[in-house]
Parts: structure tokens; C-alpha cells; sequence
């Protein structure tokens, strides 16, 4: 035989078996195991669940099987409820069980994206339910507290705005947050506090001649915080015999009206005094 006409006889036998076996696949088909539809098999119909959950499920990216133990009931008389798991069935009631915190889809309104598709104008009334510090914060009269938490925290629930996206230029030469809020606590800006860490560049932006002669004075008081002698308040001003006491005897200073007299300004004390 040549080589060509075994060829031709060995693709004629392999077709046979391969018709025979296709037959008897059709002919068994009760006998064989159905296996359960992969969370791809549901995607190939429920492409919007699927790429909610791959998109924007955040935890509940899950397959879709932990969740829907039973599906496609189609039977007439089953309500919703009975076709779909409940939330508090995994979950309980994690906000606690007043009425406004128990149906849970009126916030997380996409089961399949339960963070993201939180419902912020459902929402905003309830903030102080769980935000109950900003809240109060809040309610001290301010130039802030007639803004609504949402005309800042826009968008989705969490997001946190600039200080700058309002207040475009700033006197600060911070940009940061918080930068800003080393000064102004931004849920309630009438008051002003400032931490002793707060570098003298931040003042500097508005009180710039003590701050330019501190940075250039020669003795001690140049290496101090702004801070630490203007402290907690803005605005504190100390005197120098809160630190100093008293270094002179009375009969040296009566003749004179004050330490500046001879020690010039204390932002710019002078050498040799
Ligand atoms: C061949 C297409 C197809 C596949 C595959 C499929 N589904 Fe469905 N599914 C449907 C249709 C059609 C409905 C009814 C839709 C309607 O009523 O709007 C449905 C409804 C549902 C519902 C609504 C509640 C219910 O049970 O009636 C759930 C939940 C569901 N499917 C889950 C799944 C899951 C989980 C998988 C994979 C394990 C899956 N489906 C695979 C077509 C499919
Ligand atoms: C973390 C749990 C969880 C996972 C994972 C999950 N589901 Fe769901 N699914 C739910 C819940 C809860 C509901 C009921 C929502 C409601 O009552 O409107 C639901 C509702 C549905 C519905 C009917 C309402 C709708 O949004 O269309 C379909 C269809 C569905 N799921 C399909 C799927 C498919 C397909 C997957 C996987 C790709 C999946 N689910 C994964 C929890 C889950
Ligand atoms: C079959 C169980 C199951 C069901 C039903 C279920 N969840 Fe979840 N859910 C989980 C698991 C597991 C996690 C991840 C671990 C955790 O945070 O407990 C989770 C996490 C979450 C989170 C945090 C998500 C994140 O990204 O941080 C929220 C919010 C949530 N679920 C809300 C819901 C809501 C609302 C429903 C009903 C619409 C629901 N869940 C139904 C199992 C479930
Ligand atoms: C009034 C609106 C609202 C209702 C109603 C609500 N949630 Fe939430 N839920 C939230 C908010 C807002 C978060 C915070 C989300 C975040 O972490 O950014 C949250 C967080 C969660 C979390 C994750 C963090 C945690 O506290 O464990 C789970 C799980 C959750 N909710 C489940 C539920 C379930 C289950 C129900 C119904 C019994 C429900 N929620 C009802 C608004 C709500
Ligand atoms: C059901 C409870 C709940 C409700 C209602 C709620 N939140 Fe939240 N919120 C949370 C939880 C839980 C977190 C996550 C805390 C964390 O991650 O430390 C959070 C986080 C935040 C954050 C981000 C905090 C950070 O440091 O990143 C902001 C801002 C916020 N919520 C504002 C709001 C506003 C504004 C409202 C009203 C429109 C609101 N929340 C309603 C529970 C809630
Ligand atoms: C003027 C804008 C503004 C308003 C109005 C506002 N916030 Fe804020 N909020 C901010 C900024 C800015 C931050 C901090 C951002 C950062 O840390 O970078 C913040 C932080 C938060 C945080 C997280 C840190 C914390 O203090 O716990 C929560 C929660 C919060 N706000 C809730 C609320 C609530 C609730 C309301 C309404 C009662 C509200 N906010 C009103 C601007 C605002
Ligand atoms: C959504 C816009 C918005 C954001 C974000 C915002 N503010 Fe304001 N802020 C206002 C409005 C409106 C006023 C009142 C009118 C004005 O002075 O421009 C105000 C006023 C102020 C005042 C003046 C207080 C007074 O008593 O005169 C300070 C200080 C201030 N904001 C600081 C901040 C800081 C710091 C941040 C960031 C942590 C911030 N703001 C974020 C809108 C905003
Ligand atoms: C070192 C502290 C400090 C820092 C940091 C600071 N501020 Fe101020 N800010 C003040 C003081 C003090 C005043 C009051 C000035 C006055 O009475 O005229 C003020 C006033 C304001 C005012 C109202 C008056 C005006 O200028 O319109 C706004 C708005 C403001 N600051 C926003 C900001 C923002 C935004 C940032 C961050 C970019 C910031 N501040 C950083 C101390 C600070
Ligand atoms: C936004 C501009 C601004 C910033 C930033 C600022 N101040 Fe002031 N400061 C003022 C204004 C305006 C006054 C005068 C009005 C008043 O008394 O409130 C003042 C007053 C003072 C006074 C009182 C002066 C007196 O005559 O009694 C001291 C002390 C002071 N600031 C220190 C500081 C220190 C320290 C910092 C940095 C931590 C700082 N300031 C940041 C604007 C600012
Ligand atoms: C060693 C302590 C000390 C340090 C450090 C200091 N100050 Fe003063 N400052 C004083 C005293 C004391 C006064 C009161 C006025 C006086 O006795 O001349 C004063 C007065 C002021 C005044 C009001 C009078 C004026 O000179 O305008 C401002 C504004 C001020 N300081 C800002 C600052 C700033 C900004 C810094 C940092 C760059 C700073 N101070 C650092 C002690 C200090
Ligand atoms: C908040 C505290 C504080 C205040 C207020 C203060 N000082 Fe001082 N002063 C210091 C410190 C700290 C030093 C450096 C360490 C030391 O010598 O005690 C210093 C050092 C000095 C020195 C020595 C300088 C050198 O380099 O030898 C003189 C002089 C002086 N202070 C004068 C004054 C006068 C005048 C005032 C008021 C106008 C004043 N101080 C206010 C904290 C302060
Ligand atoms: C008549 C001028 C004069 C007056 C007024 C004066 N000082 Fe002095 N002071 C001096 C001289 C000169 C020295 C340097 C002495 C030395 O080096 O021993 C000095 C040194 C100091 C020192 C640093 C030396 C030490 O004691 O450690 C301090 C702090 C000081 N004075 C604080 C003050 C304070 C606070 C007042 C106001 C109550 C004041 N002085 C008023 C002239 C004066």
C-alpha cells in the first residue's frame, strides 16, 4: 500500500468511532451528571448582575451561588422574598432594628454593588444616626452650618471634598486638608485652633513682619514656634514675665516702661541688651 491510501483508510476509521461515540452520547444523555451552572453560565444571561459585582460589588464580589442557594423557582405562588436571599439572613440587622434602618435595599439600593449604590439623598436626614460627633459639630453656629453634610460630602456616600474646590485661594500655603484643619475644624469653623506643632510658615502668610524677624534674629527666641509663645488660641498674646519671672531687681527696671526698652521686640531681641 502507499503511504497516501493508509492515510485515506486511517481518517475513514477515526470518523467511524467518532460518529459511534456522538450516538451513544445522544443515547445516554439521561445518564449522565449535570453539572451546576459556573457563575459564568449566569453571567452569559445576567451580564448586568455580573459586571455590577466585578465593577463595583466591592465584598460582595462573590460567586454567584454563596448567595442564590435556589433560583429560577418559577413557581406561581412564591413572592419575591422567597426567590431571592435576605440580606439580614447573612447579615442580621447591623444598624440596629428601628424602622428606618431595617429595609435595607431603600439605602444599599443594588444588592449586587450594596456600597456603591448607597442612596445619599435617602440618606442625608439619617447621617446623624451614625455620625453623631460631626453632627453636633455642626449644629454650633458657624459660617458652615448652613451647608447641607451633602453640598460637601457629594457623590457617594464617603467622599470627602477639598477645602479648596470653594475656597480657591486660600491665605494658607498649605493645599492640604489637612493643612487646613491644623486651624479650622472644618464642622465647625467659628472657633480656631492650632496645635504647638504648627510650623511658623503658617502664620507667616498673614503676620509676615514677626515672622521675618524671628526667622532672622541671633539669640534664643529665634528658634521658638510662634506657637509656643502665641499658644492654644489665636490671638493669645503672653507676656515675657510668664516665662521669664523676674531676671532684674525692681531698682534696675524703675526707671524704665517695659523690657522692650532694652531687649527691643521680642520677635527681635537685640544682641548685648
Ligand atoms: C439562559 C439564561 C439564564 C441563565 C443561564 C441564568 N438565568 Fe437567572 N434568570 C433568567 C431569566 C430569563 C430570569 C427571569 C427574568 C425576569 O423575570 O425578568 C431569571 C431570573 C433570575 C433570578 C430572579 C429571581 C428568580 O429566581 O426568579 C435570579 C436570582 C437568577 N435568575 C439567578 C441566576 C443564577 C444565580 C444563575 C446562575 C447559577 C442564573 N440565574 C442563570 C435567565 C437565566
Ligand atoms: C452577596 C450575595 C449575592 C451575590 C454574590 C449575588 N447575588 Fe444576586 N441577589 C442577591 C440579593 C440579596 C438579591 C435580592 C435583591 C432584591 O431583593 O432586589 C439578588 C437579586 C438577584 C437578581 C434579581 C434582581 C436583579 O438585580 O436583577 C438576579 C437576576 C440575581 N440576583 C442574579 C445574580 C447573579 C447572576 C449573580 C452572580 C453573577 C448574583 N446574583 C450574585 C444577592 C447576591
Ligand atoms: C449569603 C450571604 C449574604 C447575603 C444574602 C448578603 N450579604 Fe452582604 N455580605 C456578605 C459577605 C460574606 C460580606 C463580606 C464580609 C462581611 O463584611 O461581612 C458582605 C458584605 C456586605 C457589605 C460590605 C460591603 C463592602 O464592600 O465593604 C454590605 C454593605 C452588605 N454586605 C450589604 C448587604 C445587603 C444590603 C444585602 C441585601 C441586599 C446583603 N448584603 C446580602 C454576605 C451576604
Ligand atoms: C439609612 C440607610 C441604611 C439602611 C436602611 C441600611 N444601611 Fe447598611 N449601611 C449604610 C451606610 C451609609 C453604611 C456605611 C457604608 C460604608 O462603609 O461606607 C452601611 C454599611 C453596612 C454594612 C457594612 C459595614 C457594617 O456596618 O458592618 C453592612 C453589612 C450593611 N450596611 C448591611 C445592611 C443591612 C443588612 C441592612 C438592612 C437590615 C442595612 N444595611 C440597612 C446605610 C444603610
Ligand atoms: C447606617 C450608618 C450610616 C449612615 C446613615 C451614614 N453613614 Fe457615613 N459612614 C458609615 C460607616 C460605617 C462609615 C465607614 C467608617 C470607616 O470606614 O471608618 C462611614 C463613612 C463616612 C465618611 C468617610 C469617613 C472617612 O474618614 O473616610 C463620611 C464623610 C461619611 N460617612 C459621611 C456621611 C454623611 C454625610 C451621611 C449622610 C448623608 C452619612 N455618612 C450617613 C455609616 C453611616
Ligand atoms: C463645609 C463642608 C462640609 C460640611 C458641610 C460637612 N462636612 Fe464632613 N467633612 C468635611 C471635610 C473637609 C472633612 C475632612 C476631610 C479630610 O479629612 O480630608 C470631613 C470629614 C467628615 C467625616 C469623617 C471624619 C470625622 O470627622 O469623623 C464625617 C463622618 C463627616 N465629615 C460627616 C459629616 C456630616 C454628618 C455632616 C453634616 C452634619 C458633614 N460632615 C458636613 C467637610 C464638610
Ligand atoms: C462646599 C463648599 C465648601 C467647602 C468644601 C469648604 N467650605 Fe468653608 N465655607 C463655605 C461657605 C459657603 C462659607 C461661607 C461664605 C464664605 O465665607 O465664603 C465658608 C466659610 C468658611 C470660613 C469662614 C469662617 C467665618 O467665620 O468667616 C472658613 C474659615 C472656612 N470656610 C474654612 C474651610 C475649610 C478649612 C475647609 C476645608 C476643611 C472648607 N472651608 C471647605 C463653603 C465651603
Ligand atoms: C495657621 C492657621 C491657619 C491655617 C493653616 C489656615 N487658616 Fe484660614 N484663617 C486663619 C485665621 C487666623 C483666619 C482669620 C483671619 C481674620 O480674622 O481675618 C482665617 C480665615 C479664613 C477664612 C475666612 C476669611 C477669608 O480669608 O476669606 C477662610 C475662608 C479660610 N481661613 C480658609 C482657609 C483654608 C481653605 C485653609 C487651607 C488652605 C486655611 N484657611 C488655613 C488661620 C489659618
Ligand atoms: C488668615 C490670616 C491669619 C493667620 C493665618 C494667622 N493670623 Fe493671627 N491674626 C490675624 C488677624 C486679621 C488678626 C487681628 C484681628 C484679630 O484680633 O482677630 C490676628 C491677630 C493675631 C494676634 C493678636 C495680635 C494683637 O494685636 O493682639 C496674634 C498674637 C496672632 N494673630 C498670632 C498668630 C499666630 C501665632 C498664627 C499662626 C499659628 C496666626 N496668628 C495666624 C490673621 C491671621
Ligand atoms: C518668645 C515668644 C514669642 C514668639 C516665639 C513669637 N511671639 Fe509674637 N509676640 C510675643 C509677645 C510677648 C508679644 C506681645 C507684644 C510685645 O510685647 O511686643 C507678641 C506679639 C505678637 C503679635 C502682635 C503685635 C505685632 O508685633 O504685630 C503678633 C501678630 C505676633 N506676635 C505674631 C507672632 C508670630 C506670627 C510668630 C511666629 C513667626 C510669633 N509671634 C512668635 C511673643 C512671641
Ligand atoms: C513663652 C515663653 C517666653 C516668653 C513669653 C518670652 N520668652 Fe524670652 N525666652 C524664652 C526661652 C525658651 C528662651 C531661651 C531659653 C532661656 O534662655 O530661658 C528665652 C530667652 C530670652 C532671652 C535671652 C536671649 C539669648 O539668646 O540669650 C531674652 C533676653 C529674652 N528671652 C527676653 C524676653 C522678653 C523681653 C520677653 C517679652 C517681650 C520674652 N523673652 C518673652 C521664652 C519666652
Ligand atoms: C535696663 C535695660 C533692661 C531692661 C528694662 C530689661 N532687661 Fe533683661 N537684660 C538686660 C541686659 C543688659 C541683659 C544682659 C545681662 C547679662 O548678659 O548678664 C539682660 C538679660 C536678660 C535675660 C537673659 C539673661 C538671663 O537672665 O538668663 C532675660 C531672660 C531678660 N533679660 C529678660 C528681661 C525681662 C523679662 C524684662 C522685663 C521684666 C527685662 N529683661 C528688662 C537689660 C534689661
Amino acid at each position: 500500500m502507499t503511504n497516501q491510501f493508509k492515510t485515506i483508510i486511517l481518517c475513514g476509521l477515526f470518523l467511524l468511532a467518532v460518529g459511534a461515540f456522538s450516538a451513544s452520547a445522544e443515547t445516554d444523555i439521561f445518564s449522565q451528571k449535570v453539572e451546576p451552572l459556573t457563575t459564568l453560565d449566569c453571567a452569559r444571561c445576567h451580564e448586568q448582575v455580573f459586571t455590577d459585582l466585578r465593577d463595583r460589588g466591592g465584598a460582595h464580589k462573590m460567586v454567584c451561588r454563596d448567595c442564590h442557594e435556589q433560583f429560577h423557582t418559577f413557581k406561581r405562588d412564591l413572592s419575591w422574598e422567597q426567590r431571592v436571599p435576605a440580606c439580614a439572613s447573612c447579615h442580621g440587622e447591623p444598624h440596629g432594628s428601628e424602622a428606618d434602618m431595617i429595609d435595607c435595599l431603600d439605602c444599599h439600593s443594588n444588592a449586587h454593588a450594596p456600597v456603591d449604590s448607597l442612596n445619599l439623598e435617602l440618606l442625608e436626614p439619617l447621617c446623624a444616626r451614625c455620625h453623631a460627633e460631626p453632627t453636633q459639630q455642626m449644629q454650633q453656629p458657624s459660617a458652615h452650618s448652613e451647608l447641607g453634610c451633602n453640598e460637601c460630602h457629594q457623590q457617594q456616600h464617603g467622599s470627602l471634598p477639598k477645602c479648596t474646590e470653594c475656597h480657591e485661594e486660600p491665605h494658607s500655603p498649605f493645599e492640604s486638608n489637612a493643612g487646613c484643619m491644623q486651624c479650622h475644624p472644618v464642622h465647625n469653623v467659628s472657633i480656631m485652633l492650632y496645635s504647638e506643632t504648627i510650623p511658623n510658615n503658617a502664620c507667616a502668610g498673614c503676620h509676615s513682619q514677626p515672622a521675618q524677624q524671628l526667622k532672622q534674629g541671633h539669640l534664643a527666641h529665634a528658634l521658638l514656634n510662634c506657637t509656643f509663645c502665641h499658644a492654644d488660641e489665636h490671638g493669645n498674646t503672653p507676656s515675657c514675665q510668664d516665662c521669664h519671672d523676674t531676671p532684674h531687681s525692681p531698682e534696675m527696671l524703675q526707671d524704665f516702661a517695659g523690657c522692650n526698652d532694652c531687649h527691643g521686640n521680642p520677635h527681635d531681641l537685640l544682641p548685648g541688651a
